[in-house]
Parts: structure tokens; sequence; C-alpha cells
């Protein structure tokens, strides 16, 4: 029997914010692909009711703490076939939002963070001779859409992944990257919180008509890792129901109105 490229039969997948709303989709789809996944969260409690393997904790805020648990995760559960870089965080939502602290705090955690999870990974698969890498960054990497801090953090993943593509492409490594719109999750209970209705604006920009669903996302991120996507390294894919192909309210708002 051929295996699919598309499964991950036996393979090991580490995947961080795996307790959140898209992580916990991610974990499991990538489980339900074969896959043996160990989750990472900040406590144990995020990860409650997931097919997780085992787990990695740390406050990825905190690059000492993040580098140590995912040097000592390695040591117990092997390095993994593909690292999911999924944990990120933003509050400040405009410029008037940010001051030097928000700024690091932002830069600490979605950029600082991820390099200090991803790159003893990194060093690990290429001494290995093989892995693949998917950052989940955002739309807000590729245009502005508010979030000035956690865009540049965001913008920030995509560089880091030509870099790693390009320069440990030739000892196995491939890193790819996930510009996602906007998704349902716990990430936006504070802004429906404070606008129960604001669902109802953020459609119109989007040409689908919809959000982006968290499966949506998982199965990209299934492709990037997989062996299907065995020749693509250094690209940002949008997962993002048409967001950045073009400005819908322009054309229903200015040229559709007379
Ligand atoms: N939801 C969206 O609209 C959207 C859009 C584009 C990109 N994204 C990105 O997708 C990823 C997942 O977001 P989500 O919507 O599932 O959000 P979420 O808030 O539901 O989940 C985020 C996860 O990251 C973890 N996390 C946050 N801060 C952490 C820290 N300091 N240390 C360790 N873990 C931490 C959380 O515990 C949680 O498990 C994030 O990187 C986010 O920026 C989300």
């Amino acid at each position: 029997m051929t295996s699919s490229p598309f499964r991950l039969d036996g393979k090991t997948v580490l995947i961080s914010g795996a307790g959140g709303g898209i992580g916990r989709v991610l974990v499991e789809t990538f489980a339900a692909s074969g896959a043996r996944v160990i989750g990472a969260d900040r406590t144990t409690g995020d990860l409650d009711g997931l097919p997780l393997a085992g787990h990695v904790l740390f406050d990825q805020a905190d690059a000492g703490a993040t580098r140590a648990a995912v040097t000592a995760g390695m040591s117990r559960f092997g390095v993994p076939d593909a690292l999911i870089a999924n944990a990120g965080f933003t509050r400040a939502e405009h410029l008037d939002h940010l001051d030097d602290a928000v700024w690091a705090s932002e830069m600490a955690i979605n950029l600082n963070g991820a390099y200090a999870l991803a790159d003893p990974v990194v060093a690990a698969m290429a001494g290995r001779g093989w892995g693949s890498l998917v950052f989940v960054s955002s739309v807000n990497a590729l245009a502005h859409f508010g979030n000035p801090a956690y865009a540049a953090a965001k913008a920030g993943l995509i560089a880091y992944a030509k870099a790693i593509a390009v320069e440990r492409g030739a000892r196995g490594v491939r890193a790819n990257v996930i510009a996602p719109g906007s998704v349902r999750t716990p990430a936006w209970d504070h802004r429906l919180a404070a606008d129960p209705g604001l669902l109802d604006k953020v459609l119109p920009h989007y040409p689908l008509g919809r959000l982006v669903d968290p499966r949506e996302v998982a199965n990209a991120a299934l492709f990037l890792a997989s062996d299907a996507a065995s020749g693509i390294t250094g690209v940002t894919l949008a997962v993002d129901a048409g967001l950045t192909a073009g400005n819908l309210r322009f054309v229903n708002d200015v040229l559709k109105a007379n």
C-alpha cells in the first residue's frame, strides 16, 4: 500500500499554543493524520482533553524558559519531524495603544519567543538531516489591519522563516508560514465582549463572505508540514478567505455605489 504524502503516520509533531482556538484544531488534525502530537502551552490545564502523546510547558514571553523547555522536551520525546509555531497574543489594537513596554511585550511573545522555540528545533533537525517548520503568522504581517506591534512581530516571522529556508535547506529543513485572516477563537473574546455585534462589521471585508474556519488553517499547516509540500520552502500562504486579494469594500462601497 502506498501511503499518502498528505499523511504524517508515525511522525512526531510539536505544536505550540496547542490549547488555543486554532491550536486545538491543529492537534486534532495532525493526530487524525497519524502523527504523534506533543502539545506546548503555558499550563497543563490549557491542554485538557487533547489527544496528546506528551506536552511541553513554557511562557513564550520568556525566551530563556522557552528554549530550556523545548530542549528538555526534545530530550524526552525526540526531535520532532515538524514544528507548528502557533502561539501568539495581542491586545494593542492600534498605534495609540503602544508604548515601549507594550511594544516589547508583544515582540517578546510573538517574535523573540518564537525564535527561542524554533532555534533549538532547527538546529536539531539540521543535525539529523530533515524537518519541517510552519509558523502561524497573520494577514497583519502582509498589510496593516491594526495591532502594529503584533504585526511587526508576525512580519518578522516571515523573514525568519525565509532565513531558515535559505540557510538550512541544504540540511533538509523546510520552513513556511501561514497568514490567517480573522478566525473566531478565544483571541476575539475581549473584542466581542466590548462590542457583541462586531463580527457583522468584519464580514463585509471578506470576499468569501465569512471568517476563516480554524480547520482551514490546520489543513494548510498539515499540507505545508507534510511530504506533499516537499518542494515548498520559504513561502507564506494566506488562509484569509480572500482578504488580501484586494479591497472588497472599495469595490462595493465606491464602485458599485452608483
Ligand atoms: N484568531 C485570529 O483571528 C487569528 C488571525 C491571524 C493569526 N492568528 C494567530 O493564530 C495563532 C493562534 O491564535 P488563536 O486565534 O488560536 O488564539 P488563542 O488565544 O485561542 O490561542 C493562543 C494560544 O497561544 C498560547 N499563548 C499565548 N501566549 C502565550 C505565551 N506567552 N506563552 C505560551 N503560550 C502562549 C495560549 O495559551 C493559547 O493556547 C496565534 O499566533 C495568532 O496570532 C489568529
